[in-house]
């Protein structure tokens, strides 16, 4: 019988301090996640340095605890994962050392993942990837189409050319006087609301793959200025309702384009928004009408968490892809350079 390959991963690019043991890429022993949104809340989003301060605070107890969660310890781990970037440049810094330490002291294979990958990795816990696939990411950070022709290998069909759709979500969350993170009590709203306002679908050229969002968080804004100034009732479920619609309107027509276009065997969705009700309505829909198989992570392996480093990390260490002790965290990376031939 071969030995189980335990993979420690540790994430820290943005307001989650999360550590997770992965058995044999697949099996989720821990996912320790301490978030912070309490914390940023109070500031409207994420602060990078109060973000950075927390996850010093926290790394070591929820590395500890991921351990303890997974009845492991140090010795019996294979290899220490840790995301590398793309993120806040101090946040990443404070899992990179941990890692690094864990990785010197123990003597154990470094792993650098990427932060995305990772997220796409999320899907492969659930429900295995049958390549070749298509990955719509859709996270605060980031709104890109990945093509996968077979495990880590990622070609970028498309991406935002402006603001990332969780981010166009936080903003118009902002604007209709939601708290920070806007995104799912938009999306909550939107299903007490009706699509009134029309906003626009911004399409680009035909044949893109490219998404735009700005000019329709600027809609949106304008929208409600013109409302205010006529003195005529916001109704905050409708602009919700409009402004997802138009959201979703157009991320299941490319993502459904891109799989024909590609011909791939499966649509797998990832990041925070992929949790969105209305998106996760619809995409099941396109997907039934259009024959694709579809595969979306559960809520808590959609937003960022440890384990999805691991199952990306499982991946990359089979591979034989390790980093030195002097790894640094990287604030914007391109997945493409993460491909292993
Ligand atoms: O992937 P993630 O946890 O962090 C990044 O890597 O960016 O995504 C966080 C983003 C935030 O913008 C949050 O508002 C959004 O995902 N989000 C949602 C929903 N849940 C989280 N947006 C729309 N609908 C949701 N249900
Ligand atoms: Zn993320």
């Amino acid at each position: 019988m071969e030995k189980d390959t335990l993979i420690l991963a540790i994430e820290s690019s943005c307001d989650e301090t999360s550590a997770s043991v992965i058995k044999n890429g697949k099996e989720i022993l821990s996912n320790t996640v301490l978030s912070q949104i309490e914390s940023h809340k109070r500031f409207g989003g994420v602060v990078p340095e109060v973000a950075s301060r927390h996850h010093v605070e926290g790394i070591t107890q929820t590395i500890d605890e991921a351990l303890t969660t997974a009845h492991t310890d140090m010795e019996a781990i294979d290899a220490v994962a840790v995301t590398e970037g793309p993120g806040l440049i101090g946040a990443l810094l404070i899992g990179v050392n941990a890692a690094k330490a864990l990785a010197y002291a123990y003597d154990k294979p470094l792993i650098p993942v990427h932060h995305i990958a990772g997220h796409i990795y999320a899907n492969n816990l659930e429900e295995p990837f049958e390549f070749p696939l298509m990955a719509l990411i859709v996270s605060g950070g980031h709104t890109e189409l990945v093509y996968m022709k077979d495990h880590l290998n990622f070609e970028v069909i498309g991406e935002t050319r402006d603001d990332a759709v969780g981010e166009a979500y936080d903003k118009v969350a902002r604007t209709i006087g939601l708290p920070y993170p806007g995104g799912p009590k938009v999306d909550q709203l939107a299903t007490e609301g009706e699509d009134v306002y029309d906003f626009p679908r911004v399409w680009l050229e035909p044949d893109s793959f490219d998404f735009s969002f700005s000019g329709l968080k600027s809609a949106v804004i304008n929208k409600l200025h013109n409302l205010k100034q006529k003195n005529e009732e916001i109704i905050p479920e409708n602009v919700a309702a409009s402004f997802q619609n138009s959201v979703v309107e157009v991320l299941v027509h490319k993502a459904i384009k891109a799989c024909e276009t590609y011909q791939v065997n499966q649509l797998i969705v990832a990041g925070g928004v992929a949790s969105n009700k209305g998106l996760r309505k619809a995409l099941k829909e396109a997907c039934a009408e259009h024959q694709i198989k579809l595969s979306i992570p559960s809520p808590k392996l959609c937003t960022d968490n440890a384990a999805m480093i691991g199952a990306a990390g499982h991946y990359l260490y089979e591979a034989g892809l390790k980093a030195d002790l002097d790894l640094n965290g990287k604030s914007s990376i391109d997945i493409e350079e993460f491909s292993v031939e």
